[in-house]
């Protein structure tokens, strides 16, 4: 599985403000992005993003001339929160979906979600979060999933790195300082405690916008 996060952040490294408003990079890097998600074969979120941005995660922006098929949405959702009148669940009979839940989802809401052309994977015992290796395993073996983007939010991103999963991370940094303690970050989690713990990055490419937003591309080189 190669796996990609891809973030938009401030300069202060806050991916959305202390209400939610996550609107961060311009057009044209948003039509980047889009032209990324022609690449993969799955784009994965955490519910904490569906619930509070009710995200499409679509390509609408470009026209993809190489994609194989509209790459599948996946969310890591534990307890299987996501709503039904969310625009991912009206939308899954156009677009595949696949649910990553734990065994403490409840049973009749994944009728639901099946009955609404959502496919879902179970990955970790009730009480836990989703086991992100282990659902990635089966996104591989069961869809042929072998190219994902991550596009947040911060308690995915954290796992995901602390985990080692990732090959890739790509960051838009737009010339904005938003503060707060309460603004998510890139990272969110509980973090490493010493440097020597972090995980390693080597500088892969670099693009600066005419309207000051940089976006930086590193290798994961501990994976
Ligand atoms: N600027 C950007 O590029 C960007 C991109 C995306 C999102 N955002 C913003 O980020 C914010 C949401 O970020 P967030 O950090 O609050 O939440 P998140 O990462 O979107 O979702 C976190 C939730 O996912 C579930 N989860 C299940 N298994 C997990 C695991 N193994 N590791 C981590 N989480 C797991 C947990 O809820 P359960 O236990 O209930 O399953 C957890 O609370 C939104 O405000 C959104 O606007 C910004």
């Amino acid at each position: 599985m190669f796996v990609v996060i891809n973030s938009a952040i401030s300069v202060d490294g806050k991916i959305c403000t202390k209400t939610g408003e996550s609107k961060i990079s311009s057009d044209l890097d948003l039509k980047r992005v889009h032209k990324l998600r022609c690449s993969v074969d799955g784009i994965l979120v955490g519910i904490s993003t569906v619930l509070k941005d009710d995200p499409l995660l679509s390509i609408r922006l470009i026209k993809c001339t190489k994609a194989k098929k509209t790459p599948t949405r996946i969310i890591i959702d534990s307890n299987a929160r996501i709503p039904l009148d969310s625009k991912i669940v009206k939308t899954a009979k156009d677009i595949d979906t696949v649910i990553a839940v734990t065994k403490g989802a409840p049973r009749d809401k994944l009728d639901m979600l099946r009955a609404n052309n959502l496919r879902i994977i179970v990955s970790g015992e009730q009480g836990k979060k989703v086991n992100l290796d282990k659902a990635f395993g089966q996104l591989e073996t069961k869809f042929g999933i072998k190219k994902i983007l991550v596009e947040g939010g911060g308690e995915i991103n954290w796992s995901i790195i602390k985990n080692n999963l990732f090959d890739e991370i790509i960051v838009t940094i737009s010339p904005l300082i938003i503060g707060g303690r309460d603004a998510t970050t890139l990272t969110e989690g509980i973090g490493f405690d010493k440097i020597k713990k972090c995980v390693k990055l080597e500088l892969s490419k670099i693009h600066k916008s005419n309207n000051g937003e940089i976006v930086v591309h590193y290798n994961n080189i501990g994976k």
